[in-house]
């Protein structure tokens, strides 16, 4: 499985509960990626979305503590194995862990990838963050893109790949 997150230069990744930038080509990109994909992702994040609504056209599993927990075109995980056994048929390359940071915190270390889109900016306030991968053993760097500029900022799509699996 892979990972998919925006980061800004501190590897910050949200405040509030919401993301810390708007960028349209980035979202674009996002959606190309994931979209016919089963994807996971911690309760904290489905209600960031517009609604509280799953991502259409991906299956969406979400993990909560929350027994009672139950959420129109969600499936609900209890723990993190428990969201493993169900995405357990999905394609390697069509499983995403979409955040948020306690999620990615928990799954990194199985991902083959992170495809990570870096912010040449320092987002004031956040307050969730993602491992840095530049420190972290066993992640590389495999490619890099041409900067895009949008917004007022600046960001390049950075894949790191996990030469540990
Ligand atoms: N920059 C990006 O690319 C990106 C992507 C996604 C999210 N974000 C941001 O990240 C922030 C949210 O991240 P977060 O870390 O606060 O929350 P989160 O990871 O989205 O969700 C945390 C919740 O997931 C459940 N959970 C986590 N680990 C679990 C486990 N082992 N077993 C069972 N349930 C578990 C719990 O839900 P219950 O409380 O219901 O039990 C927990 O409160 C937001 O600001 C969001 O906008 C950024």
């Amino acid at each position: 499985m892979n990972a998919i997150v925006v980061v800004d230069q501190n590897w910050a990744i949200g405040c509030n509960g919401d993301l810390l930038f708007s960028l349209p080509t980035d979202m674009k990109r996002f959606r190309s990626l994931t979209i016919g994909g089963t994807v996971i992702l911690g309760r904290k994040t489905l209600d960031s979305f517009p609604g509280g609504r799953p991502l259409p056209k991906r299956r969406n599993i979400v993990i909560t503590r929350n027994v009672d927990f139950d959420r129109e075109g969600c499936e609900i995980a209890g723990s993190l194995q428990a969201a493993l056994e169900l995405a357990a048929d999905t394609e390697d390359g069509k499983l995403w862990v979409i955040g948020g940071g306690s999620v990615y915190a928990a799954l990194l270390s199985r991902c083959k990838r992170v495809y990570l889109t870096k912010v040449d900016a320092v987002a004031e306030g956040a307050d969730t963050f993602f491992p840095n991968l530049d420190k972290l053993p066993g992640w590389k760097v495999e490619a890099t893109s041409e900067p895009v500029e949008e917004n007022g900022v600046t960001y390049r799509f950075v894949d790191y790949i996990n030469t540990k699996l």
